[in-house]
């Protein structure tokens, strides 16, 4: 690699119209830019999908090279409890922006993660914004609005960032690929679409790490294999050998996905992405996705491996009716 800055840092976008696949959001993000007035924002939507990229873009858009004098980035998840909002935010938030962007009155505080604020916190949060209005424009951005509290929700503009479509991922990645003076085939960036279930910053990793692995600058979906990508047809055998009765073969396949590194949670991820394409009936179909949801939170507490032939052999008993 040319540098040995991370992939995903280096090419972030720096302008809101580098962002891909969230037209509706950058078109108005835009608008306020150009307004130079900005509501209480709330950016919600899986990780990878460019919440903070298009934060700081939209900081860079409006005060320019003093952008960061009057931008405050805080990660909730470090730090969920009420102090962060009552010492951090609230110093910062009595403070006026700096520099000579007069027409800009307000500063701006980026709350990452915020759905990992206690409830407390939340509360001291809502009042806060309420307080420095003037002085102060908040964005928070979460992966699920369930746990942001409503008088929060209602005080700010919602904007669902939506997953990045297979099409974007591609180009994406193949863009990346060709600066970095590597020539990538069409399945491999399939590969990493398909794996990256429309997260860009984990495709592009993906793309990194296959990059340590690659011989004379070719990357072949072997190259992705080898690094992330379970195949599509293992996951389909899991669950139908098991469906058959077959428990130690499917458990076999299991012990090698973990031996080779995949995780239980990538493995039970994919397994539930492939229950839509087996046939069976719904009825069955459903009664996999309740097993597979069951091992899931069961492998938080107790050995993954374990959990993982439990699933099987509930799998293989609930096959034993068709067989
Ligand atoms: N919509 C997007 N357009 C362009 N790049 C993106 C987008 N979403 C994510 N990325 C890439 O993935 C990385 C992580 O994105 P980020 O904005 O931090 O995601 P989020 O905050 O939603 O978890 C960025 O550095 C960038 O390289
Ligand atoms: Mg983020």
């Amino acid at each position: 690699m040319s540098n040995s800055q991370m992939l995903t840092e280096k090419y972030r976008p720096n302008k809101l119209d580098e962002i891909i696949g969230q037209n509706e959001i950058v078109r108005r993000l835009k608008r306020y830019v150009k307004n130079r007035n900005v509501p209480h924002l709330l950016f919600s939507g899986l990780s990878g999908t460019g919440k903070t990229t298009a934060t700081i873009a939209m900081a860079k858009e409006i005060y320019g090279s003093e952008w960061q004098s009057n931008f405050l980035e805080i990660n909730a998840s470090d730090d969920r409890g009420i102090d962060v909002i009552r010492n951090k935010v609230k110093n910062y938030a009595a403070t006026k922006a700096i520099g000579d962007s007069n027409d800009v009155q307000f500063k701006i505080v980026f709350l990452d993660e915020s759905d990992a604020l206690t409830p407390d916190a939340q509360g001291a949060l809502r009042r806060t914004m309420e307080k420095y209005n003037l002085s102060c424009r908040f964005i928070l951005s979460c992966n699920y609005l369930s746990k942001i509290i409503e008088p929060i929700i209602s005080r700010c503009a919602v904007y669902q960032f939506k997953k990045i479509d297979t099409q974007s991922i591609m180009e994406k990645c193949k863009y990346i690929a060709t600066q970095e003076k590597y020539t990538i085939t069409l399945e491999a960036l399939e590969a990493i679409a398909y794996s990256s279930d429309g997260d860009l910053r984990k495709a592009v990793g993906t793309l990194e790490t296959s990059l340590l692995t690659v011989e004379n600058n070719i990357i072949t979906i072997d190259d992705i294999y080898k690094v992330s990508y379970i195949e599509p047809q293992i996951i389909q055998n899991i669950i139908k050998k098991a469906l058959s009765g077959e428990f130690l073969a499917s458990s076999l396949l299991i012990e090698n996905l973990m031996s080779n590194g995949s995780s239980s949670n990538e493995i039970l991820k994919q397994m539930m992405s492939k229950i839509t394409d087996l046939t069976i009936n719904d009825k069955m179909k459903i009664d996999i996705a309740v097993i597979i949801g069951d091992t899931s939170w069961r492998t938080n507490v107790t050995n993954e491996e374990i959990m993982l032939k439990w699933m099987i052999a509930k799998i293989a008993k609930l096959g034993s009716v068709i067989r």
